[in-house]
């Protein structure tokens, strides 16, 4: 069942593999008999009226939002910003006429997202949840929820809620795009189908990805992963994870802010995993990787098929450009798992760390 491990030897083995089956789920939940987008009316309104959408999130769930701001302003044109709960009220923003507040979190349960929400709420704004738990704190006190349908996440470390929430931003952003009858060239179900059969792809894959920790992460200190664009945003989630369940210190950059003060830290034999999913970054973060190895780093580039060259550690099945970080994340997610297993770490339970974090 879902709160079994089963053959599993640990939950978020177990929960990374579930994600092309959770992906599976999200569309059938999504998507009506005449296979048109299914949405509550009334959130649809919502998108529809707001001039400025608000996300609000911690840890894993906001490198989700760094993503759904692509979607919401790329496919839907609503200009997006992203906010770590646990620093909006020191600097708030100045709002928008008609802001609209989306709180992401697995659990509806964050203390500091939802002293967001009860501020926002006073002041009379509405509010929009995505969530894994229905009936949760931040569930019932917003006006609206968005199910994940990920089903039970149970290792501390986040995996298949974070490809869930990316599934159901991008979701939330063409059905918006649709209300408000914007041209779209894009088929969400079509494109996130293609890409729960990339994930699969990757799952199959572990002892690629086991081989590369043994040979590059083995007895490390430090880590980095560098990437530009939306690259850039998986890098940070991958670090988060290698370094809360390995705790290898892990760092996530942008490619192009390396030479601006963090390359000084590359010294010989410093792990360096890039990622190169963007055509449109590709030359540069190449040229990137290429900085860091004259100085000494082992570098593992993860290309996207079509953009890989000869030297490429791994190259990830291909799926739209805006969904690669759905793929992408999985080989990362898979790094921290096997990165924490050699190491001898509580894979499920990591030191100081506790599933949802209710105090703030
Ligand atoms: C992720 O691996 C973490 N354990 C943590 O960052 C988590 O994403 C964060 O605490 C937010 O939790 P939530 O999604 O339940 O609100």
């Amino acid at each position: 069942t879902d709160t079994e491990k089963g053959t599993y030897p640990h939950f978020m083995l177990k929960e990374i593999d579930e994600q092309p089956l959770a992906l599976r789920r999200i569309i059938q939940e999504y998507q009506d008999e005449h296979d048109h987008l299914k949405l509550d009316q009334n959130i649809r309104e919502t998108m529809k009226v707001c001039d400025r959408i608000y996300i609000i999130a911690a840890g894993t769930s906001y490198h989700a939002g760094l993503v759904g701001k692509q979607f919401l302003e790329k496919m839907a044109g609503i200009p997006a910003e992203v906010h770590v709960a646990s620093e909006f009220s020191y600097n708030m923003p100045l709002l928008s006429d008609n802001p609209l507040f989306v709180f992401i979190s697995q659990s509806g349960e964050t203390a500091d997202s939802r002293s967001v929400l009860v501020k926002i709420k006073e002041m009379g704004h509405p509010a929009l949840t995505i969530t894994n738990v229905a009936g949760s704190t931040l569930s019932r006190e917003a006006d609206y929820t968005l199910h994940l349908h990920a089903g039970p996440e149970i290792a501390v470390a986040s995996t298949k809620a974070y490809t869930a929430q990316i599934a159901v931003l991008a979701i939330l952003a063409v059905d918006t795009a649709r209300a408000k009858g914007l041209e779209l060239d894009f088929d969400p179900m079509r494109e996130l189908g293609i890409t729960a059969n990339a994930m699969e792809v990757l799952t199959d894959q572990k002892e690629a990805i086991d081989e590369l920790v043994r040979d590059n992460l083995g007895t490390t200190r430090n880590a980095f992963f560098i990437g530009r664009s939306t690259d850039y945003f998986v890098c940070l989630e991958a670090a988060l994870k290698l370094k809360e369940i390995s705790y290898i210190q892990a760092e996530g950059f942008a490619g192009g802010e390396l030479k601006h003060g963090t390359i000084a830290l590359i010294e010989e034999g410093t792990p360096v995993i890039a990622l190169a999913t963007q055509e449109t970054v590709n030359y540069s973060i190449r040229s990137n990787v290429s900085e860091v190895v004259a100085r000494g780093a082992n570098d593992m580039i993860f290309s996207m098929k079509g953009l890989e060259q000869d030297t490429d550690a791994f190259v990830l099945p291909e799926v739209h450009e805006l969904l690669t970080p759905l793929v992408s994340v999985v080989p990362m997610q898979l790094l921290a798992y096997y990165a924490a297993l050699h190491r001898g770490c509580d894979v499920d339970k990591p030191r100081n760390l506790a599933k949802s974090v209710t105090v703030e």
